[in-house]
């Protein structure tokens, strides 16, 4: 396994890749994160994985300075799993002075966790086109855990025909149902234990939604209630929406994205489940 920093050596390294699959992570990897490296090892001739804490998707009030980094555990779980290639810039090699261009998806950017991250998901597109473009992966692998980000990034690769393809794949979780994260590391005891509320309101919405409610306020309703009974949490947003435009549903038709956003303390936990009759 090589450990590249630069542009550069990452684009001589590459030349001599073939047909490679590219996970893209903030590190501090987690099993989520190594479903998505095992999908690409099984579908690519070679990996790589790009470890970037990218600074642009973080607003000046979120946790870019305290977010979680540890590279040397990271590389001791990639090498095992066979991973070709670990692209592990620093945030000049990325942007530096001068930098000015920024990639801004609209319409599915501006609802969910777009709305109440202004910018985010403009920081999500400029670096994942910038790694695509010193990676030139075959095809890319994002997990579901992030679905609004996985349907940014279809549209970021449709609309400018980058020659990519992208793979979500399913949310990893703890055996309790809380998806894991990154972020779980920010939570207390106490905090963690009431973490698998969230997995049991997106569970309350697909019983009553399989049971044959199409009215997605009354989904959005069953997410809350369960949220609401647990006093350390409150609820962001609840939402029931189409899973490809992903606005807001009165009726449920066809495929449905059911997520919800949450605040424990400080620490905003996100998670999702599609509706599919
Ligand atoms: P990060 O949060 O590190 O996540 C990297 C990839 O792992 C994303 O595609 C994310 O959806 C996936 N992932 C996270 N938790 C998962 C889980 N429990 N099950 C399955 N997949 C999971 O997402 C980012 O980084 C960044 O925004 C990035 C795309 C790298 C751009 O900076």
């Amino acid at each position: 396994m090589r450990v590249i920093e630069t542009v550069a050596e990452f684009r001589a390294a590459r030349a001599g890749a073939g047909d490679l699959g590219l996970v893209p992570t903030m590190g501090y990897l987690h099993d989520g994160h190594m479903s998505l490296v095992a999908r690409a090892k099984a579908e690519c001739a070679a990996v790589a994985v790009s470890i970037f804490v990218n600074p642009t998707q973080f607003a000046p009030n979120e946790d870019l300075a305290r977010y979680p980094r540890d590279l040397p555990r990271d590389l001791g779980l990639l090498g095992p799993a066979g991973v070709d290639l670990v692209f592990a810039p620093a945030p000049q090699e990325i942007y530096p002075a001068g930098f000015d261009t920024t990639v801004e998806v609209r319409g599915v950017t501006d609802v969910l966790e777009g709305a109440v991250r202004p910018g985010h998901f403009a920081g999500v597109a400029t670096v994942v086109a910038k790694l695509f473009n010193i990676v030139q992966p075959s095809r890319a692998y994002f997990g579901q855990k992030d679905a609004q980000q996985s349907v940014v990034i279809r549209k970021l690769v449709r609309d400018l025909n980058l020659p990519v393809e992208v793979i979500v794949a399913p949310t990893v979780r703890e055996p309790d149902g809380l998806a894991l994260s990154s972020r779980n590391s920010y939570l207390t005891p106490e905090q963690r234990a009431a973490g698998p509320a969230i997995y049991r309101a997106l569970n309350a919405a697909r019983a009553r939604f399989e049971a044959g409610e199409r009215n997605a306020e009354f989904l959005r309703d069953a997410m809350r209630s369960v949220i609401a009974a647990e006093p350390l949490m409150s609820l962001d947003y609840a939402s029931v929406a189409d899973a490809d435009t992903l606005q807001e549903l009165a009726t449920v038709n066809g495929a449905a994205l059911a997520s919800m956003a949450v605040r424990v303390g400080p620490t905003r936990l996100i998670d999702n489940l599609l509706l599919d009759a």
